[in-house]
């Protein structure tokens, strides 16, 4: 018996991650979804109906004394994240939990520290690391046998008037990091403020140098016509151009055409590598949660992302504080 609890029944467990602990209950026998848990009881009660948790609460702590899971997942407000798990982990808890693990590096850091003291596996749902057009982009790269030159990167939403848009930011950052393999060495960031949308509402222009010599240019626009958010990988003969799905997008199921000395090699859509147009299988969150509970249930070594976060963060807390130069 698998036990699975989750906390904070708000918009991204409706839609995220709720049909993945469904579908991963379906496709893997022995697997319970013991209880969710909101402090908004109708919340908590809709979201274990839907996706058929046992038990609901609106006090984790009871919750997770009462059940003792095998995996906690924390879908809380960003603000919350680092109390709530260090909590959790302290308690002896497996944990993934929504993206950023923590505000600012301070916090990813007390978190990692309560992570090694305690022994227990700690994942962060960065859902683009497990976006299938991401994980099929990474293999043809590799295939290639040649290094990445330069990564764009464009996310672009419409009526985003968010006081803090670096919480979104961060995927970009994390993503382009992940593509390149490689820690950021140096990066500058150009702000275009437009205080007649909101407070500190502002477009992103970051232009950044990798450790392994990549180069990077990253485009963030929370207040445009489209959601989409489209990349472009090139090495000396190939160009990958990769257009994500994301919720309310025109480019969903996503796609990736690889093309190499001037002529089109693939044309490979998302609904290809997920045998599904479901955009929690699209979006990478089926594959965060059941790579890491299938981790859990079958090795015996812990599993830690969280160093992986840490600059991904640092630079987040960079956009959000508007500053102008990052050096590693
Ligand atoms: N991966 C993505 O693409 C993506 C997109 C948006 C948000 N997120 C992340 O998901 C997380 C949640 O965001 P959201 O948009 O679902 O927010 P939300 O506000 O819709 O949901 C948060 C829920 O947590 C509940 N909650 C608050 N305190 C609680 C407590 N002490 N115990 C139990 N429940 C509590 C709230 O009542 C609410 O229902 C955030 O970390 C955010 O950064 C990820």
């Amino acid at each position: 018996m698998f036990k699975i609890c989750s906390i904070g029944c708000g918009a991204m467990a409706q839609r995220g991650h709720g049909p993945a602990y469904a579908k991963y209950k379906k496709d893997y026998p022995g697997t319970v979804l013991a209880a969710c848990c909101d402090i908004n009881e109708d919340r908590a009660k809709k979201f274990s109906e839907d996706f058929g948790f046992e038990a609901y609460y609106t006090d984790y702590i009871k919750m997770l004394e009462e059940t003792n899971p095998d995996v906690v997942c924390l879908l809380s407000p960003v603000d919350l994240t680092c109390p709530m798990a260090v909590e959790i982990i302290k308690k002896g808890f497996n944990i993934i939990m929504e993206k950023p693990p923590g505000k600012n590096c301070d916090e990813v850091l007390t978190i990692l520290k309560a992570a090694q003291e305690n022994g227990v596996n700690v994942r962060t749902a960065f859902n683009r690391r497990y976006t299938p057009l991401i994980t099929e982009l990474k293999k043809r790269i590799a295939e290639t046998g040649e290094k990445i030159i330069n990564i764009t990167y464009q996310m672009y939403r419409w009526h985003r008037y968010d006081k803090d848009f670096s919480t979104t930011a961060i995927h970009a950052v994390d993503a382009v990091k992940y593509i390149a393999s490689s820690d950021y060495k140096r990066v500058t960031f150009d702000y275009d403020f437009k205080p007649k949308y909101g407070e500190n509402v502002k477009n992103i222009f970051i232009n950044g140098e990798f450790e392994n010599g990549v180069f990077t240019q990253i485009s963030l626009v929370p207040v445009g016509g489209v959601v989409t958010e489209r990349l472009t990988v090139n090495t000396h003969a190939n160009t990958f151009f990769v257009d994500l799905p994301v919720w309310g997008n025109i480019d969903v199921p996503g796609k990736l055409t690889h093309i190499a000395n001037g002529r089109e090699i693939t044309v490979i859509t998302g609904d290809m590598l997920s045998n599904s147009t479901e955009m929690f299988e699209l979006c990478g969150f089926y594959d965060e949660n059941r790579c890491f509970f299938e981790h859990i249930r079958h090795k015996s070594e812990t599993t830690n992302d969280l160093e992986s976060a840490i600059q991904s963060v640092e630079i987040e807390d960079y956009i959000r504080k508007s500053k102008t130069l990052y050096k590693a």
